[in-house]
Formats: C-alpha cells, sequence, structure tokens
C-alpha cells in the first residue's frame, strides 16, 4: 500500500475573525505544493467565508468539532452535515482540549467520528497522554486505548486520519524527544492496523504540540509521521507555509 500523503493542517483554535482571512488566502495562493496537503481549521464562524476563500485551490478547508447529531435542540453546537455545507471537508475530533474541558469520553468521540463519515467529513481524530501519564510510563497505553476507543470501526478503508498530540506539548513550546514522537506514531500504527488489517496503514498520522517552523522538519523527517498539526504557528500564513516548506512530499 502506498504511504499517505502527508498533511500538513491548521488549527486556528477560537481566533481569527475576518481579517483573518488574509492569511488564509496567502496560505490559498501558496498551496499548489504537489505531494501534501494543506489544510486550515478556522473557527465555526469562518469556515464558510475562508472556503470561498479556498476555492480553486488545493487549500483544504476544516470545523473543529461537531456535535454526533444531524440537528436539533443542542443550543449553541454544530453538525457535521452544517460543517459540510458550508464548505469543510475535515473536522477534528477529541482535541484534548475538547477532552478535558467539555468531559468528551471515548465513546463521544466514536459518535462524532461517525456523523463525520455520514456528512462526508473526513475525521482527524486526535489522542494524547497528559504529562502525568507520560512521567508514569504510561503514554502508549493511554494513547492506544484512546485509538481503541475513540475509532469506531467504520472508519476501515474511509478517509480518516489520526493526530497524536501529547496534551502537555500544546501551547507549551514543549515538545517529545524525537525518538518518543516516533515509539508513540509506531504504537499508533500497530494499533490501526491490528483494528483495521490492511486498511489501517492508509491514515496518515500527525504530530502535534509547539509544531513550529524551528521544528517542523526533523519530526516530520520521522517514519510513521505522515504530517502535522499546527495550533499557534498556523495563524501566520509565514510560518505555516515554513513548516509545509518543510515537509517531506509523497
Ligand atoms: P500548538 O497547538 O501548535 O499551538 O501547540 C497544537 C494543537 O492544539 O493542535
Amino acid at each position: 500500500m502506498t504511504p499517505p500523503t502527508p498533511l500538513i493542517a491548521g488549527n486556528w483554535k477560537m481566533n481569527g475573525t475576518g481579517p483573518a482571512l488574509v492569511e488564509a488566502r496567502a496560505i490559498a495562493d501558496a498551496a499548489d505544493v504537489a505531494g501534501v496537503r494543506l489544510a486550515l481549521c478556522p473557527p465555526a464562524t469562518l469556515v464558510e467565508r475562508m472556503s470561498r476563500e479556498a476555492a480553486g485551490s488545493r487549500l483544504e478547508i476544516g470545523g473543529q468539532d461537531c456535535h454526533a447529531d444531524a440537528s436539533g435542540a443542542f443550543t449553541g453546537d454544530v453538525s457535521a452535515e452544517m460543517l459540510r455545507e458550508a464548505g469543510a471537508r475535515l473536522v477534528i475530533l477529541g482535541h484534548s482540549e475538547r477532552r478535558a474541558g467539555y468531559g468528551e469520553t471515548d465513546a463521544l468521540i466514536t459518535a462524532k467520528a461517525l456523523a463525520a463519515l455520514r456528512a462526508g467529513l473526513e475525521p482527524i481524530i486526535c489522542v494524547g497522554e497528559t504529562r502525568a501519564e507520560r512521567e508514569e510510563g504510561r503514554a502508549l497505553a493511554v494513547v492506544t486505548r484512546q485509538i481503541r476507543g475513540s475509532l469506531p470501526a467504520e472508519l476501515a478503508g474511509k478517509p480518516f486520519t489520526v493526530a497524536y498530540e501529547p496534551v502537555w506539548a500544546i501551547g507549551t513550546g514543549l515538545t517529545p524527544t524525537l525518538e518518543d514522537i516516533a515509539e508513540v506514531h509506531h504504537a499508533i500504527r500497530a494499533t490501526l492496523k491490528d483494528m483495521f488489517g490492511e486498511a489501517g496503514a492508509a491514515p496518515a498520522i500527525l504530530y502535534g504540540g509547539s509544531v513550529k517552523p524551528g521544528n517542523a522538519a526533523e519530526i516530520l523527517a520521522l517514519p510513521e509521521v505522515g504530517g502535522a498539526l499546527v495550533g499557534g504557528a498556523s495563524l501566520k500564513a509565514a510560518d505555516f507555509l515554513a513548516i509545509v516548506a518543510g515537509a517531506p512530499k509523497a
């Protein structure tokens, strides 16, 4: 099976209003890079406008979360179908800020992944250990348990992506050693193959957590690292494009 095409995805989190679209436009204009996929996941309020900015370019747009249901009495929520209609093609699910801040469980993330499939969105499902879990030597156990718990069997053969984001590396400037990143990515790949058979070789496994132009190339060159989920450094086109430039191309 051919290795997955690397994906560099930006997660804008709760950042960005209309004027920030100029950054997305600059990324869209530079997105015609062979052998690598580029994506931006803005706040829900910008998905439609950013999709219009990206129209005709290779920049893909995603949401940052979705509800498991298509519609209903869920004040404040956005469904996968709504994101899709607004132009999204991807959706981040199970980010640690949602697992920790909103009590999202593996079971809920599974339901959201099914919603993404129903709506034709490619889920980017996030996993990662806390600092305490790493210090206790439980990183691999936690991450593989999250993979088994958060990925429905229905994903077999469908386009989806996994992102390994150690909680303690997000927004802190800290990153695991290259050896530790490689070890976790190998464990994730082995788990995906165990769950999905040969189809488990297809999904890209992204690394996320304090990826920036200065460290991206060495992380992205590791075996089984199929791209990056970039937070802070995705807000400026120059930084994001510098990370893309350092990515190996398929
Ligand atoms: P960061 O965030 O790059 O700002 O550390 C990554 C993420 O939360 O996806």
